[in-house]
C-alpha cells in the first residue's frame, strides 16, 4: 500500500531540485503524477525516469504565470482523471539582489511566478478538486512551497522573501475560506530553509558574488549558510519532499492553513 495510492497529483516546476524529489517520491508512493514545468527538457527527462522505474508519471508544460495554461491544464485533467486530488505550488525563482539593484521589473518578475502563480493554481484547481468523486477518500489537498526566508529578514532578498511571505498568507486565505465554503480541500504550506538544488547554488554564488555574508568566497559563503542552521547543513530535496508528502496524503486529513518549517531547527533560533 502507497500513502497515496489512487491520488492524481500534479507539481509545478517539477523538472528538478525539490519539485523533482516530490514528484519521484509521490510516484514511489503510489500517485499518477503530472510533471509540469516550463522547461519541456527538465520536465519530460523526470516524467521519463519515474515511468521507466515503474512509476506513473506523464509531463505536462505548464508556466504558472500563464492563466490560459492552467484552465488548459486543468479541462485535460478533469477529462483525463476526473478531476484532482493534489496540487504542488512547488515553481519559484529566487533574486539575489539589494534593494537599490532591484528594478520595478524584476521585482514584478518574482511577483508573477513566486505569488501569481500560486495564486492562479488554487483558483483554478478548484472546479478539478471540488469534481472529484465524493466516494474517493480524504480530502483534496494543496501544498504550497514558501520558506523560512518568508519569515525572516535576510540582506539582499527583498523580492525573493517578500513573495515567499505572501506564499503563507495564500495559504491562509484559501484554506479558511475553502473550509468555511465546505470545499473538500486542505491548503498547507511547507517553508525550507536552504535545500541542496540548482536554484540554491546559483544563490550560493551570488551571495558570494556581492559579499552579502562578509566573504566572497563560494565555499566560504556556504559554509556561512550552513552554520547558520542549527542542524548545520543544507537540507536535501527528498528531506523536504517527505514533509510535502505528509501534507498532501489524508495522513494529515484534520490540517489546513498550516506552515510546516522544514529548516533544520532555523526559526527556532
Ligand atoms: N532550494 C532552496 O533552498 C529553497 C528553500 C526554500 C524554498 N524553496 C522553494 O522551493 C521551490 C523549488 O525550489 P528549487 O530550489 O527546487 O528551485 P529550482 O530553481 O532548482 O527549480 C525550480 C523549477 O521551477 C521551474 N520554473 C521556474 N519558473 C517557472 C514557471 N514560471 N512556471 C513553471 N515552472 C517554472 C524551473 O524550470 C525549475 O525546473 C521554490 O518555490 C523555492 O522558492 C527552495
Amino acid at each position: 500500500m502507497g500513502r497515496l495510492d489512487r491520488k492524481i497529483a500534479l507539481v509545478t516546476g517539477a523538472g528538478q531540485g525539490i519539485g523533482a524529489a516530490i514528484a519521484r517520491l509521490f510516484a514511489l508512493e503510489g500517485a499518477t503524477v503530472i510533471v509540469s514545468d516550463r522547461d519541456e527538457a527538465l520536465g519530460t527527462r523526470v516524467a521519463d525516469e519515474i515511468a521507466a522505474n515503474g512509476g506513473r508519471a506523464v509531463f505536462y508544460a505548464l508556466d504558472v504565470t500563464d492563466e490560459a495554461a492552467w484552465q488548459r491544464t486543468m479541462s485535460w485533467l478533469q477529462g483525463e482523471y476526473g478531476g484532482l486530488d493534489i496540487l504542488v505550488n512547488n515553481a519559484g525563482v529566487a533574486l539575489v539582489k539589494s534593494i537599490e539593484d532591484t528594478t520595478l521589473e524584476q521585482f514584478r518578475d518574482v511577483m508573477r511566478v513566486n505569488v501569481e502563480g500560486v495564486f492562479l493554481g488554487i483558483r483554478h484547481a478548484i472546479p478539478a478538486m471540488t469534481a472529484r468523486d465524493p466516494s474517493r477518500s480524504g480530502t483534496a489537498s494543496i501544498v504550497n512551497l514558501s520558506s523560512v526566508l518568508g519569515v525572516q529578514g535576510i540582506p539582499d532578498n527583498i523580492a525573493y522573501g517578500t513573495s515567499k511571505a505572501a506564499v503563507r498568507q495564500l495559504t491562509k486565505c484559501a484554506a479558511i475560506e475553502f473550509a468555511e465554503r465546505g470545499y473538500r480541500i486542505r491548503v498547507n504550506a511547507v517553508l525550507p530553509a536552504v535545500t541542496e538544488t540548482p536554484m540554491v547554488s546559483r544563490e550560493i554564488e551570488e551571495w558570494a558574488e556581492q559579499g552579502t555574508f562578509g566573504t566572497r568566497d563560494v565555499a566560504a559563503t556556504r559554509a556561512a549558510f550552513s552554520a547558520r542552521v542549527p542542524l548545520k547543513r543544507i537540507a536535501t530535496p527528498e528531506e523536504i519532499a517527505y514533509t510535502v508528502l505528509f501534507a498532501a496524503s489524508d495522513e494529515s486529513s484534520f490540517t489546513t492553513a498550516a506552515e510546516y518549517p522544514v529548516d533544520g531547527g532555523r526559526l527556532a533560533v
